[in-house]
């Protein structure tokens, strides 16, 4: 596998170059969001608060302006409630416990596999429910490795199931598996418009909730996958720098090429072998690449429509892409998405580009996700298409 750099004929000197002006960049910034934080033991502080204080925002579950939009439905808005005041008691749970804000755990009793679990999570809790509890099997199931278009397919979903490109105030983390709660969850059900979402590994996962519903799994090109999340890491340790140190790219660049319990979640080349494995028998799980969608929205929007069992009439179909463009998205969706700002405020919507490692990686980092890529490759009996240019 050729780098594109060289397939550009690009000067590697200039990728450097541009890449550690990147960084430069980023490390300026993070150095001023912490100037501006300078009380900013967040979320340790917040309990003796008695409320969350974050970049100036704080956050008490009914004055912060969360979310003001004056077309809220009643459902919005209490799902919206109930979200704050389910992170308020995650948060102060895991600022009162004193440990660490994420560590490696087991997902499944008597595996012994681990991955890294942010302790906001109640995944164990959760997966435990749905053993019992399928998720309803008239709702659909986006699944992604983190930063890979989550929020992006969770929209289009939702939009297509209720037949209507409208957004709602409606927080994604209330439809996440492992973020919410089996009685949070429960209150997402919306009947046959219910759309979830998750970042569980396969092998974690109850097989009734992503072979009884129709499952969406989208992944990207790990090394946008890489940058991307490089930048989520670094607003949670501006948020929380206590928890999470400021991270070096290449330090964070290790931990992504490291093992399951070194990632939130797995890592990259598991969960994407593992979906796309579990795709080519099981005919609920459609596989849907971030770069296909940024490159023909319509035609990955009509497959998902064909997919779930929705409506796929073309000005449905047209309006849902027009709705979904990373500028809607951004304009619509980050305004109305502030109680993410406590930890992860401008990640969300950040650049949606394809090709921003760019800008990060260096030649030899970009080498060794090719090679390593390339051995995946070898190791599946089909390969998983790859459309992007590594
Ligand atoms: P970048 O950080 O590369 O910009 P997730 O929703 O899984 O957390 O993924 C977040 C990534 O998807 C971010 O990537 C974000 O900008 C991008 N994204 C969000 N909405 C998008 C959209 N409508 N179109 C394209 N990319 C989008």
């Amino acid at each position: 596998m050729k780098l594109l750099s060289d397939k550009m004929g690009c000067n590697q000197s200039t990728v450097d170059v541009e890449r550690s002006s990147s960084i430069q960049k980023l490390n300026a910034e993070k150095k001023n969001s912490m100037d501006e934080n300078s009380n900013s033991k967040v979320i340790h502080d917040h309990h003796k608060n008695g409320g969350m204080k974050t970049n100036g925002h704080h956050m008490n579950g009914h004055t912060n302006g969360v979310i003001s939009n004056k077309h809220s439905s009643k459902h919005e808005e209490e799902c919206l409630e109930r979200f704050r005041a389910h992170l308020m008691a995650q948060l102060q749970a895991v600022a009162a416990s004193g440990g660490p804000p994420m560590m490696p755990q087991p997902l499944v009793e008597g595996d012994p596999r681990l991955v890294m679990v942010p302790a906001i999570f109640t995944v164990k809790q959760t997966l435990a429910e749905l053993q019992h509890t399928p998720l309803p099997s008239s709702s659909a199931l986006i699944v992604t490795y983190l930063k890979s278009g989550t929020h992006w397919a969770w929209e289009i979903v939702k939009m297509l199931k209720k037949g209507e490109a409208t957004t709602d105030n409606i927080p994604k983390e209330m439809a996440h598996i492992e973020f919410s709660p089996p009685s949070a969850l429960k209150a997402m059900n919306d009947g046959d418009s219910s759309a979830y979402v998750t970042h569980i590994p396969i092998w974690a996962l109850p097989k009734s909730s992503y072979s009884q519903t129709k499952t969406v799994y989208v992944y990207r090109n790990p090394k946008d996958v890489c940058v991307s999340l490089y930048y989520h890491f670094m607003n949670m340790s501006n948020a929380n720098p206590e928890g999470f140190p400021p991270l070096p790219f290449d330090h964070f660049f290790e931990m992504f090429m490291g093992p399951s319990e070194t990632n939130i979640m797995g890592n990259w080349f598991d969960h994407v072998a593992d979906y796309w494995d579990n795709h080519r028998t099981d005919s609920n799980i459609l596989c849907v690449t971030y770069e296909d969608m940024k490159k023909n929205p319509l035609k990955e929007v009509t497959r998902i429509a064909q997919h779930i069992g929705a409506q796929d009439n073309d000005d449905l179909l047209q309006q849902v892409v027009k709705a979904t463009s990373f500028s809607s998205m951004k304009k619509g969706k980050e305004a109305s998405e502030t109680h993410l700002e406590i930890v992860f405020k401008g990640t969300m919507y950040r650049k949606g580009d394809v090709g921003d490692w760019k800008n990060h990686l260096s030649e030899d980092q970009s080498r060794r996700i090719d090679e390593r890529v390339e051995a995946w490759q070898k190791e599946r009996a089909e390969q998983v298409p790859l459309i992007f240019e590594l």
